[in-house]
């Protein structure tokens, strides 16, 4: 099968990369960028921890190709920290513990990134309803709830 030439932006750089028309995005994120933040749970988008942000709309990058990439704007888990500097939403998902084995922390970090975006002062019930399409099998959500809303109040503040 013939390649495609994508040219894309991810978290605010520049980046061109050739993939098969079949090939997920989620695929040419982890296995020819290197960036392995989003993690493969169903590729069925059933799971959420594939999310990632394509033009300020919250995917499952196991359901884009990534040929649709081509002149977008594409956010990972990747983008969130600034340096050694964490989110707001990483450092209280860490203080909070909201988090076990972690293969779905990357997804809910996006999916909460999203949320606050469209959303800066979220009652619980809009964060569980905001996070519903991601699955955690370990935490009980309460931590992640708990962590959203106390990165919701740090950033009212800043
Ligand atoms: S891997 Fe994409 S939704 Fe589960
Ligand atoms: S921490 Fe294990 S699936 Fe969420």
């Amino acid at each position: 099968m013939a390649g495609v030439a994508v040219s894309t932006t991810i978290n605010g750089d520049s980046v061109e990369y050739l993939c098969q028309p079949d090939e997920t995005l989620l695929d040419v994120l982890r296995d020819r960028l290197g960036l392995t933040g989003a993690k493969e749970g169903c590729g069925t988008g059933d799971c959420g921890a594939c999310s990632i942000i394509l033009d300020d709309r919250l995917v499952c990058s196991c359901l884009v190709l990534g040929a649709e990439a081509e002149g977008r704007r594409v956010e990972t888990v990747e983008g969130m920290a600034h340096g050694e500097k964490l989110h707001p939403l990483q450092q209280k998902f860490l203080e909070h513990a909201a988090l076990q084995c972690g293969i779905c922390t990357p997804g809910f970090l996006i999916a909460a990134k999203d949320l606050l975006a469209k959303n800066p002062d979220p009652t619980e019930e809009e964060i569980r309803f905001g996070l519903a399409g991601n699955l955690c099998r370990c935490t009980g959500y309460d931590k992640i709830v708990r962590a959203v809303q106390d990165a919701a109040n740090v950033m009212k503040g800043a």
